[in-house]
């Protein structure tokens, strides 16, 4: 076993600052995860030259792969922070922020985009008066719950974004999470209820015809979410959605 963990950072003060390379090495500890890294090098910010610097930025918070935040870049490929473990990953370790959402600090993006999609697409089910819009409870099939389930995994991490080819500060292209979980919400029997309404969001610009399939978003996903699946799912229902348009109203 090596007797130090070697890292090389990549440090960013602020969105407009230059972005610079930092190494740090720690001593070895077996089970060490990425976030445990960090948090060494954040009680004894010393840098490899032995120069005391600011601590590294960076943010997580379960530390079990629930909640997303910890996503970064680990020697090239988009990941979970947590549960990375130093013991199966090559030295030195290259750690850089995600290079899709705005960069606030060091290891530290800024991943509202994603939210705001899930915002417009009305990314929830409405449980106030639920009751009284069903006249019998809601009722999901077995094969339902199957497909649910696969997307109700999704803990908005952004890796699926970070690989997506049409997903970039500049484009208008919603992305393939936010896309899954659209699908998800309609074809949930409350959620239903606003599914042409999430079917128009999704049909303008920067919508699912911004999908050119490349399928990397299913690659990348930690969950193994079958994102390409729901997309062309999507593409059907909105398919049948414009003739509705063009036919019934
Ligand atoms: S299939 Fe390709 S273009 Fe479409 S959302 Fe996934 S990665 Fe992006
Ligand atoms: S679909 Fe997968 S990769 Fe994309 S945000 Fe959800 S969990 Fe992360
Ligand atoms: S800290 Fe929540 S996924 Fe890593």
């Amino acid at each position: 076993m090596p007797d130090v963990i070697r890292l090389k950072i990549k440090r960013q003060e602020n969105p407009n600052s230059k972005s610079y390379w930092e190494e740090f090495e720690i001593p070895y500890r077996p089970q060490h995860n990425i976030i445990s890294v960090l948090m060494a090098i954040q009680q004894n910010p010393i840098n490899a030259k032995g120069e005391k610097v600011a601590p590294v930025v960076y943010e997580a918070n379960c530390m079990e792969e629930v909640c997303g935040a910890c996503t970064m870049i680990i020697n090239g490929k988009v990941r979970q922070a947590c549960s990375t473990l130093v013991d199966n990953i090559k030295q030195p370790i290259v750690l850089e922020p995600m290079s899709k959402f705005p960069l606030v600090r060091d290891l530290m993006v800024d991943r509202d985009r994603m939210f705001a999609a899930l915002r417009k697409i009305r990314g929830w089910i409405d449980l106030d008066g639920a009751y009284d819009i069903h006249v019998h409870a809601p009722r999901v099939s077995p094969k339902d719950w199957e497909k649910n389930y696969d997307l109700s995994r999704c803990m908005t991490c952004g890796c699926c974004m970070e690989a997506c080819p049409q997903f970039f500060p500049t484009s208008k292209f919603i992305g393939p999470a936010p896309l899954g979980q659209t699908w998800l919400f309609n074809n949930h029997p409350t959620g239903k209820y606003y599914k042409e309404e999430r079917l128009h969001e999704i049909m303008g610009v920067g919508g699912i015809t911004d999908c050119g399939n490349a399928q990397n978003c299913v690659k990348a996903c930690p969950k193994d979410i079958k994102l390409t699946d729901a997309i062309a799912r999507l593409g059907r229902d909105t398919t049948v959605q414009m003739l509705k348009d063009v036919f019934i109203k």
